[in-house]
């Protein structure tokens, strides 16, 4: 009888243990935000006018119309909208700026690991 209501415990706080480690485990995850379908419309709208297979180039055959392109080419789209520039990654879009939101997902985005999945 009594080692019947030990097991009974144990398994009582190895179900609760389960529940609170998994619950811990989901909200100590730092960010969930999905930075990317963000980052794609921000392309979209603002680089893709030029740097697209079927835009109008612009003298660079760089073309972020792809998901793939554009997570491959994380690091120099950051530096292009946030600088430093320099010569050989100049200030874009071309002729103007993004604004500071757009400026700061794409930052965000990078930081999270630039991928198509961040
Ligand atoms: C009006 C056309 C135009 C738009 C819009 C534009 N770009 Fe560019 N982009 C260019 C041209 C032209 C170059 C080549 C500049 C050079 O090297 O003199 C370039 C170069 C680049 C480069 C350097 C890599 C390379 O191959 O030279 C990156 C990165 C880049 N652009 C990203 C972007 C991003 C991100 C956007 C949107 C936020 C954007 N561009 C919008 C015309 C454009």
């Amino acid at each position: 009888m009594k080692s019947r209501k030990i097991i009974g415990w144990s398994f009582a706080l190895l179900a609760f243990g389960l529940i609170t480690s998994c619950s811990k485990s989901s909200s100590s995850t730092p960010d969930t935000t999905a930075y990317f379908p963000k980052v794609k419309t921000i392309i979209a709208n603002n680089c893709l006018s030029c740097h697209s297979s079927s835009g109008s180039w612009s003298g660079r055959p760089t073309a972020f119309d792809s998901d793939s392109a554009i997570a491959s080419s994380a690091t120099i789209i950051n530096t292009a909208v946030a600088g430093p520039w320099t010569f050989m990654v100049k200030k874009m879009p071309q002729g103007s700026a993004l604004s500071a939101a757009d400026i700061a997902t794409i930052e965000a985005w990078v930081n999270k690991g630039g991928k198509a999945t961040d």
